[in-house]
């Protein structure tokens, strides 16, 4: 093969040598020098001639060219003491034909200061990296740990006992609990807490991806597997929690051919992308949550039985709210410390009978229910005490039985503020019409003209009240 390379005039070769590596040697399969180049020479305080022609080992101090003839492995960025500098160097076996005969070394750096010149060019790319790096492994990783699962109730402390122990092992889990209970906050301790914890934690919404794409967004693709199909292929959700954890969320959401691929890649460790021809094994650990009766949907014929027990070997029952009323005021008080710092306002109270509505409703919507509720509150709020005008009209609503109310007054110090404490007229009065002019704007959705008629009172009036009490 002609590479043109002899067209060059001779000088030029030996120029074109000299820019591209600073200092250059070239050996023989005997390791005795056939070339080295004028600046290599000054540097070790010898001549060309007097190196040509010589065993590398009695020219250059601490070389290893001798062994890397003998390996025929390359050896890169190997430091390497000469005169007392630290240098690096590279050195590759030389092979023409096929054949090995020798081998080239060049020395990048000639002293660690021109490295670390180098290197001060690299240090901002490589910190780039880190950065991605981290926000990649953020964005992947678990952001819950088990002392973020507040309360005492005995189920849920039992559910919890149960997820701690199970974090060491490498069974599947599968979360049931209705909506809002805190499934996902559970599989995210649950593998921070595992060995796979530095590992990444993926989460699958199999509830709100579509049928068709589901089984290449878990088992990635090809490329070419499909028109749109992007260069290069993709990686679908089971290769980029390998050595992690994959969270099956909504399991009970999956179709049924969707449930035999996922059994298959359970049963082999191994997927297969679509539209590829080797299987590619991965180490996953399964969790899978849902709020569905999955035992009832196999018997409908709904759920694979075999997925469904493939996946139930550590099941963990999360319990309603309504079922842990002890544990709603400590939540609402976690709540509204993380909301407090959201919204930058500190401080913020409940008043005794807003604690009394809260321990009485049933909470069809669970926590996440309950942080709703707190943060329209805390959005209309003006002063530092949640009253019951600032929770929505279906809570107001909601009758309270005065003793409970009388026992939650005694119970709650935490909440500090006693709504039927005795306080000036004025201010009683100033209160009952503000919360009077809440309700108003509530019912009329934000209307204020509406709001002023069924008070019965002035479009003009209600304006100058709104101001006074710094209604929006
Ligand atoms: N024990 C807890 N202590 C404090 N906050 C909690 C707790 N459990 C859940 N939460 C909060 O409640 C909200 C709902 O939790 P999560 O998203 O885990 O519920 P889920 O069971 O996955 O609900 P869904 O079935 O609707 O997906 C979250 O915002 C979470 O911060
Ligand atoms: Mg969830």
């Amino acid at each position: 093969m002609k590479t043109g390379i002899d067209k060059l005039p001779y000088e030029w070769l030996e120029e074109i040598i000299n820019a591209a590596a600073e200092r250059i040697v070239v050996v023989d399969r005997e390791g005795i020098i056939q070339y080295i180049n004028g600046a290599y020479c000054e540097f070790l305080g010898t001549t060309i001639d007097e190196a040509h022609g010589k065993h590398v080992q009695e020219v250059i101090e601490n070389t290893r060219m001798h062994m890397v003839i003998k390996t025929g492995q390359a050896e890169i960025a190997s430091i390497q003491s000469i005169n007392g500098s630290e240098m690096i160097a590279n050195r590759y076996p030389l092979y023409i034909d096929n054949e090995l005969v020798g081998a080239v070394g060049t020395v990048m750096f000639r002293n660690a200061q021109d490295w670390l010149d180098y290197s001060r060019k690299v240090q901002p790319l490589l910190e780039e990296l880190t950065y991605y790096k981290k926000k990649f492994e953020k964005e992947l990783g678990s952001k819950y740990r088990f002392e973020d699962l507040v309360g005492e109730n005995k189920a849920f402390l039992e559910a919890k006992r149960l997820a701690e122990r199970v974090s060491g092992s490498q069974s599947a889990v599968l979360l049931l609990g209705e909506s809002g209970t805190g499934k996902e906050l559970f599989a995210h301790a649950i593998h921070h807490a595992s060995p796979r914890g530095a590992f990444p934690l993926v989460r699958v919404n199999c509830a709100s991806i579509p049928e068709h794409l589901l089984e290449s967004e878990l088992f990635g693709y090809e490329e070419g597997a499909f028109t749109g199909a992007k260069r290069g292929g993709k990686m679908g959700k089971f290769e980029l929690a390998h050595r992690g954890t994959i969270f099956l969320d909504e399991i009970g959401d999956m179709p049924l051919p969707m449930q035999s691929k996922l059994l298959r890649v359970l049963q082999e460790k191994e997927i297969e992308r679509v539209g590829g021809r080797a299987p590619i094994s991965v180490d996953v650990r399964v969790m899978a949550a849902t709020h569905r009766n999955l035992e009832e949907m196999v018997q409908q014929g709904k759920f694979r039985q075999d997925l469904y027990y493939r996946l139930n070997v550590m099941k963990i029952d999360i319990p309603p709210l309504r079922e842990r009323r002890e544990d709603i005021v400590p939540i609402a008080s976690i709540l509204l410390k993380k909301l407090a710092h959201k919204f930058n306002r500190q401080g913020i109270e409940l008043s005794a009978n807003v604690v009394s509505k809260l321990q009485h409703h049933t909470w069809p919507g669970n926590i996440r229910e309950l942080e709703n509720v707190l943060e329209r509150a805390v959005n209309v709020l003006d002063g530092r005490v949640i009253y019951t005008s600032h929770l929505p009209l279906y809570l107001q609503d909601e009758p309270v039985l005065l003793e409970s109310r009388v026992k939650m007054e005694v119970s709650e110090n935490v909440f500090s503020c006693n709504e039927s404490e005795v306080r000036p007229l004025k201010e009683v009065l100033a209160q009952a019409e503000k919360e009077a002019i809440i309700q108003a704007l509530d019912a009329a959705d934000g209307n204020k003209v509406e709001a002023a008629k069924l008070l019965g009172i002035g479009k003009t009036s209600f304006y100058d009240k709104c101001k006074l009490y710094k209604i929006n």
